[in-house]
């Protein structure tokens, strides 16, 4: 699908200005809410869009991550709320390498992959302890606006406000090979049934769980990326931005 560039963005002085159809728009500041199932390409599209408008994107999926690797690091712990409240976490930005997940002093983010982290996140990420900490640290963070955040409930309970909110799916077929490139770049060998049958247990798990289960809000529009290249994906999201 090819989308007709209708609209043109300008950013000065951190005011976003829209071109379309030779009418010049101001936007106010706006957070961006991109949910979704499991490797739906939400991170790769809401880096770019966020590039394009000059937002920040967060990478709400780390923070769960980063948590995990914790809950590894200390033997699978089932006492949560410890776990949480004896962690410093924060988010900072470096220019090259984008958001990087920094726990108790150090830098984890290259450990966030991990299949051992990978194949415990939903587990943990359903704590209710978790989700508290987690969901305040990312609330501040959007608090100013200008914020691109990609989760699992970022429309629905993280950001209800969210001035856009877009709900992104993908055949399972087609994000088990998405996924099995990203590794093959990283130089991780998979398999693409075994990935398929990975992702479709953390969707269900995911879907399931009592607190904030991965829902689409109400207000959020949806989108099939099904065969869509990044840049259509992209532009379809930068067109809905033009049209608030
Ligand atoms: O997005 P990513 O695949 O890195 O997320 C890892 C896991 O973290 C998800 O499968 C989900 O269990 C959890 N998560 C969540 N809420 C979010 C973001 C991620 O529960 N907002």
């Amino acid at each position: 699908m090819c989308i007709p560039p209708i609209y043109k963005i300008h950013i000065y002085d951190k005011i976003l200005f829209i071109k379309q159809q030779g009418r010049v728009t101001k936007m106010k500041p706006i957070n961006i809410a991109l949910d979704g199932p499991a490797a739906a390409g939400k991170s790769t599209i809401a880096k770019r869009v966020a590039a394009k408008l000059s937002m920040i994107y967060v990478d709400t999926g780390a923070m769960y991550r980063a948590i995990t690797y914790k809950y590894l690091q200390l033997n699978k712990t089932e006492d949560f709320s410890s776990l949480v409240q004896s962690s410093v976490l924060s988010l900072t930005y470096d220019e090259e390498k984008g958001q990087r997940v920094i726990l108790d002093n150090q830098d984890v983010t290259d450990y966030l992959r991990e299949n051992d982290v990978t194949n415990h996140v939903s587990y943990v990420a359903s704590k209710e302890p978790v989700r508290t900490f987690a969901v305040e640290k990312q609330q501040e963070l959007a608090e100013k606006k200008g914020i691109v955040m990609d989760g699992r409930d970022i429309g629905t309970v993280v950001l209800p406000e969210a001035e856009l909110k877009v709900y992104m799916i993908a055949s399972v077929e087609e994000r088990a090979i998405r996924r099995q490139k990203d590794n093959e770049l990283r130089g991780i060998q998979s398999n693409v049934e075994q990935l398929k049958q990975e992702i479709s247990d953390r969707d269900q798990y995911d879907m399931n769980r009592e607190i904030s289960p991965l829902k689409k809000a109400e207000d959020a529009i949806t989108i099939d990326t099904t065969g869509m290249s990044i840049e259509d994906v992209t532009n379809e999201i930068l067109n809905l931005v033009s049209k608030l």
